[in-house]
């Protein structure tokens, strides 16, 4: 039986699909040690894997098993966010915001996201090469439009992504690192907000905050909470989507020239990326509301349930030759955005920056590379998501 958790360790993320392959065929539903109280399972079959995430039977509010007061009574920057709750309350939050990210207003982005392409990209151009393709293109990309989108400065980019990286890449939060950035997050928003409601905007932010004020759908804590998810899903996820389809299209380079010879293909390919080297590799936590027998496997209450979301796209019962990359691929119905109320709300978001990522990197720079004087690139050990630490690549490689 594998210990995810120490096998993650030692560089999983590299062996992480032949490892899912050989579970699939052998304990799809496995345990892994969670925190000594309750049982976890991976779920690692495609199937299964959207029976889970559409299953009422599975719940995301943990603290319906915890004796002591509710948790929720006290105020912390992640609590009764909409991801970690259920309806009626998921219902509630997720409509306050539904609004600002349908393809029809995301549309509406679409230029201002192509400008900040081109900022970037001409930028990139004044560097020495190597440039790493991370730091200077996938990361600020997606930062700066869901900055601008909720009204949060653009230029403060770099101190969101270090207070971002210590929640995602948190064992422990307990750890002096993790409290120190959560309270520096904290009154950065406290500020940020105390400022917007003295001078409003025509943005996400200040809409929350009248909403707040108005008292009745949005509390105090579900305002930053909801500010906090918004900023880390909106960015953490997106460079790994730009960064991995890049790193594939850099390991298939017939593909990577089909894709220049014809761009139309470009859509096709953003879905394979996120098939192939799916940017977040779990959902989040799912707890059984009651003892249940899962395909086999007794499930009891409290028990926390994870869909493998890389493992899904990797099934060999639901894709054809599922460890090939191929942006031609015509069923990819894959499921790296999740599955039923969960569903990102930033999908339409994503794909639109993605295509626009790549359509503009490859116009700029037709003849861009990896570059091989560097060492090969690594995934960052962060136990949801798959992404890369850096990707150095020649702008002009001939
Ligand atoms: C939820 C993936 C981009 C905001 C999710 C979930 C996945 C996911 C798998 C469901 C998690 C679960 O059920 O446990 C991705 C990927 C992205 C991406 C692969 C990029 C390639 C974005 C962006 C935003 C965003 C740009 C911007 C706002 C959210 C939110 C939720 C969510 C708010 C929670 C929705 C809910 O609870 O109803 N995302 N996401 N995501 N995503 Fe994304």
């Amino acid at each position: 039986m594998g210990n995810l958790e120490s096998l993650y360790q030692s560089n999983f993320k590299k062996d992480a699909y032949s490892f899912y392959c050989n579970q699939r065929k052998h304990q799809p539903i496995f345990p892994m040690p969670y925190d000594g109280n309750s049982q976890s399972w991976i779920i690692t079959k495609y199937d299964h894997v959207k029976e889970l995430l559409k299953s009422n039977s599975f719940i995301k509010d943990q603290s319906k098993f915890l004796s002591s007061t509710r948790e929720s009574d006290e105020f912390n920057i992640f609590q009764n966010m909409m991801l970690d709750v259920d309806p009626p309350d998921h219902t509630r939050l997720r409509k306050l915001v539904q609004p600002y990210f349908n393809p029809k207003t995301i549309k509406q982005l679409e230029p201002r996201i192509r400008e900040i392409s081109d900022n970037l990209l001409e930028e990139m151009k004044q560097k020495d090469t190597p440039v790493d393709l991370i730091d200077d293109y996938a990361f600020p990309l997606p930062i700066i439009v869901i900055s601008e989108l909720l009204g949060v400065p653009a230029e403060d980019r770099d101190i969101f992504r270090k207070w971002s990286n210590t929640i995602v890449s948190a064992s422990n939060e307990m750890e002096t690192d993790f409290m120190e950035d959560v309270q520096a997050f904290t009154t950065y928003l406290t500020d940020l907000f105390e400022q917007r409601k003295n001078h409003p905007a025509d943005d996400l932010i200040s809409h929350l905050l009248k909403t707040e004020e108005d008292g009745e759908q949005l509390t105090r804590n579900e305002l930053y909470s909801m500010v906090v998810l918004l900023i880390i899903a909106g960015h953490e996820t997106t460079v790994n989507l730009i960064g991995n389809t890049m790193y594939a299209l850099f390991k298939h380079p017939n593909q990577l020239e089909s894709l220049k010879n014809d761009p139309a293909l470009i859509p096709r390919a953003i879905e394979e990326g996120l098939r192939y080297y799916s940017p977040v590799d779990f959902s989040t936590a799912r707890w059984a509301e009651n003892d249940l027998n899962f395909h086999g496997q007794i499930i009891r209450r409290g028990d926390l349930v994870m869909a493998s979301i890389s493992s899904a796209n990797r099934d060999e019962e639901k894709f054809d030759h599922p460890h090939l990359f191929d942006i031609t691929r015509k069923r990819n119905a894959h499921v790296a955005f999740g599955f039923g109320i969960h569903f990102c709300l930033g999908a339409p978001l994503a794909r639109m920056e993605g295509k626009i990522a790549l359509e503009k990197l490859l116009h700029a720079f037709p003849k861009i590379g990896l570059d091989e004087t560097s060492p090969a690139p690594q995934w960052r050990s962060v136990f949801l998501l798959r992404g890369l630490d850096a990707l150095p690549v020649v702008l002009n490689s001939e």
